[in-house]
């Protein structure tokens, strides 16, 4: 699918590791360099053409995320350096000006670090609580735990829509649905989740979303903080400096700007912005069903393959997404990663950023292989044929 659109691939790799960022098609690497080439002024502040040209270029970019995510208005798509930034501006910048001790706010054991260090930092400093929602023998959020786990103190569940270890997809509308019954608000982790299949944020109802550009063929550097215009009103800016400002004269009279210019303080990420809107135009001329679909059928392919291979030990068989994780009996994942590269098959391993995945699954670290729409069953054919002799791996890692 598509494979002549990316530079990358015609260079014999295999590309496993799309869970840590994405390969960039021509077209985004095109539009970027030609907001260099021929009209990198700055956005927001000039009265000349090139200016205006960029000014035009950065709201149309952020249009094509709205219209993406299905946002109701305009100003709810914050541009910001990625899904960490945003997860902290949520956590920080909206949930930091209200929570009170020992307020609880729900996450699990599988979250990447920037869902949970955000919230372990507001317990330090707040004396609120995190708490772990219990996941099942899959290591799956199911609705009923969440409700077991709800208390008359929680005020967040802030979860990965999918994980980027486990792969599963969690219930978000279910969740939102429970969770706005009882006056506690829904964060989601779109990370793993946005760039591959359809998001819509008023079907959801989710009160915010993060998610990164570079994990959907987009620049690295450029993100997306989505919030509900009510609650981003409520939002406090982290960063404070040009651009945001309407006038300030004192240390009390200080005017801000109206959404999303008041979250968006210093220049912004140009280049990147509008590199993740042709980024999002070239998605969605594939269509987000149609990569959903060819995902989940590539993953079923490796997986029959996978599971025959007595050696390996699967972490997550069942899974919603493109990831699997598994180790080769009694080798670390690293040196398996390091022999699979000989061959040019790109992979990651160790513990993927989920630090106390490992409570849960008794698994340290691991191998990953993450796949997106422009991997084919050619790539998993010679991963599979690689990671069969055992033997051969264990002399090449010697
Ligand atoms: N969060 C990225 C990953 O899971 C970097 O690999």
């Amino acid at each position: 699918m598509n494979i002549e659109d990316f530079p990358m691939l015609k260079e014999d790799l295999i590309y496993l590791d799309n869970g840590a960022t994405t390969l960039k098609p021509q077209c985004v690497i095109d539009k970027v360099t030609e907001y260099y080439t021929k009209y990198s002024a700055n956005a927001h502040r000039g009265d000349y053409d090139i200016s205006f040209k960029v000014d035009q270029e950065y709201e149309k970019a952020r249009e094509i995320v709205r219209n993406f995510i299905h946002a109701k208005y305009k100003e709810e798509v914050v541009f910001t350096s990625g899904t960490t930034e945003s997860l902290n501006m949520i956590a920080n910048g909206f949930f930091g000006k209200f929570l009170e001790p020992n307020d609880e706010i729900l996450i699990t054991q599988s979250e990447h670090a920037s869902n949970v260090l955000p919230w372990f930092r507001l317990s330090r400093k707040l004396g609120v609580v995190v708490k772990y929602i219990p996941l099942d023998e899959h290591h799956y959020v199911t609705l009923e735990n969440v409700k077991k786990s709800i208390t008359p103190n929680t005020k967040v569940i802030s979860l990965a829509s999918i994980t980027n270890v486990i792969g599963d997809e969690r219930p978000i509308k279910e969740i939102c649905e429970f969770a706005h019954e009882n006056n506690i608000f829904v964060v989601m982790d779109g990370a793993q989740s946005v760039p591959h299949r359809k998001t819509d944020v008023q079907d959801l109802d989710v009160d915010f979303l993060a998610f990164s550009g570079h994990k959907m063929c987009g620049p690295t550097g450029i993100g997306i903080l989505y919030g509900k215009k009510e609650l981003l009103e409520e939002m406090e800016p982290q960063n404070l400096g040009g651009g945001m400002n309407e006038s300030f004269d004192s240390p009390n009279e200080v005017y801000l700007k109206d959404l999303p210019t008041r979250l968006e303080a210093g220049t912004p990420n140009i280049a990147g912005a509008i590199g993740l809107g042709e980024a999002i135009k070239y998605l969605e001329s594939i269509g987000m069903e149609k990569i959903e679909d060819y995902e989940k059928n590539l993953r079923a392919y490796a997986i029959n393959k996978l599971i025959l291979i007595p050696h390996l030990d699967i972490l997550n068989i069942e899974s919603d997404s493109g990831i699997i994780s598994f180790n080769v009996t009694d080798v670390f994942s690293q040196d398996v990663a390091y022999y699979l590269n000989k061959y040019k098959i790109c992979v990651r391993a160790g513990n993927h950023c989920a630090k106390i995945l490992k409570k849960e699954t008794g698994v340290q670290n691991s191998l990953r292989v993450s796949l997106y729409f422009y991997n084919t069953e050619n790539d998993i054919d010679n991963l599979v044929e690689l990671l069969s002799n055992k033997e051969k791996i264990v002399e090449g890692i010697l």
